[in-house]
């Protein structure tokens, strides 16, 4: 019989949210009838805007005709998308050509871990996005540096303590905490990239959340970052495209290896490769959000599940909870001092039915900590708020929850 790939003995069971999900099955086989709400994961809840609809349906007509069908499109997007984010987002300092689309931030990061492969160095947030560690885990990575990212450093490495690395991964607006990086943060990074000749993979799969106009929305906003950064960004939180997945990945045409030659080449190379590109329906959906009147639908969304975000944290704060993030992402990062993360989600599941996201899912510095999302329908965020006012917190040597 065929061997089992021996990088996959190194990841834990299962991922972090088949695990939410495992957990609260098992609360409602004990409680059968439980109301849970959701406050785990970051998934959309809003209709997709009429506009979006629209295009892919007129798309979604045009291949049932015979002049409009086609078949596999160009794997890098088609090109007025391709154009478009580069306005949109790009102001200029991106060409179309450094443009890739994909079927999400997700896959592209799993294929830009096929890119490097396993003979490599790397540096993850810690806490983090699952998918940096498990994917570099599983390319055979064993040289891993974490870079605490805690209230007590404001949520940003401590850079002069950190040993070089190939690859740094960085996520800003941050899942899970919720921390969006400064400018000044953001230089410092590209900087100290450029000093060690190390690539930045930039997840900014949260920029649309940035409402701090100080605050950079792309890693490109930083002088010299075209030199040491690729760019990760999806339409899923922008514009609710967790179910029709559309994504893009910027690969500047100046990024090269040590030997000089071209990464954009054999991103291309793989991608070409590994994929057939994003479906041409999404491709049209997204389009049309980039539109004046879809930007503005998608401004709306963002600033709704914020709106879910300032809530939360409101209920939460009025529980003597030390809260971070939300106001620039839609994630809520709750710290419980002297808790275990999956200790405290169970008591948060027993005594108001609502599910979170364990921070020690996201790396051993979300130990203690909650994640909340702000995704969701506003009659369940409100629900939900109820609940946490019939709890109280009883400060002592820990943290803990008492019935009001
Ligand atoms: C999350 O909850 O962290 C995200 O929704 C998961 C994802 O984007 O894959």
């Amino acid at each position: 019989m065929i061997k089992r790939n021996p990088n996959l003995n190194l990841l834990k069971t299962s991922y972090l949210f088949p695990e939410v999900t495992a957990r609260r099955k098992q609360f409602l086989a004990k409680r059968p009838g439980a109301q849970i709400l959701s406050l785990g994961i970051g998934d959309t809840t809003e209709p997709l805007s009429p506009l979006v609809v629209e295009a892919l349906a007129m798309a979604a007509k045009r291949l049932g005709s015979m002049e409009g069908y086609i078949g596999y499109g160009p794997e890098q997007g088609i090109e007025p998308l391709r154009k478009k984010i580069a306005s949109v987002f790009y102001d200029g300092r991106i060409a179309p050509e450094e443009i890739f689309i994909s079927d999400g931030a997700k896959c592209d990061i799993g294929r830009l871990q096929v890119l490097f492969g396993g003979d490599l160095s790397v540096a993850i947030q810690n806490p983090a996005y699952p998918v940096y560690i498990d994917g570099s885990l599983i390319q055979g990575i064993r040289n891993i540096h974490m870079m605490c990212c805690s209230p007590e450093n404001g949520f940003f490495p401590d850079l002069h303590a950190l040993e070089r690395t190939d690859l740094i991964y960085f996520c800003s607006p941050n899942n899970p905490t919720g921390a969006a990086a400064s400018r000044s943060q953001l230089e410092a990074l590209v900087s100290f990239a450029r000093e060690n000749r190390s690539l930045i993979l930039f997840d900014a799969a949260y920029a649309s959340y940035i409402r701090d106009s100080a605050l950079p929305k792309s890693i490109y906003e930083i002088p010299g970052a075209k030199e040491v950064a690729i760019e990760i960004n999806s339409f899923s939180k922008l514009a609710g495209f967790t179910g029709v997945r559309l994504g893009w990945t910027v690969v500047p045409e100046t990024l090269k290896y040590q030997d000089g030659a071209s990464i954009q080449s054999d991103w291309n190379r793989i991608y070409t490769t590994l994929f057939n590109g994003a479906s041409i329906l999404s491709q049209y959906g997204g389009l049309a959000a980039l539109e004046k009147n879809g930007l503005e639908e998608s401004e709306r969304l963002t600033h709704f599940y914020l709106e879910n975000a300032r809530l939360i944290k409101a209920a939460l704060q009025s529980l003597d909870i030390e809260v971070y993030g939300g106001d620039n992402a839609p994630y809520l990062w709750a710290h419980f001092p002297g808790r275990r993360s999956w200790d405290i989600f169970q008591e948060l599941l027993e005594k108001t039915e609502i599910v979170s996201t364990p921070g020690s899912g996201f790396g051993s510095a979300g130990e203690g900590f909650l994640r909340f999302t702000a995704f969701g329908k506003r009659d369940h965020i409100l629900s939900a708020i109820q609940r946490l006012r019939t709890i109280k917190s009883e400060k002592g040597s820990s943290f803990k929850f008492a019935m009001v």
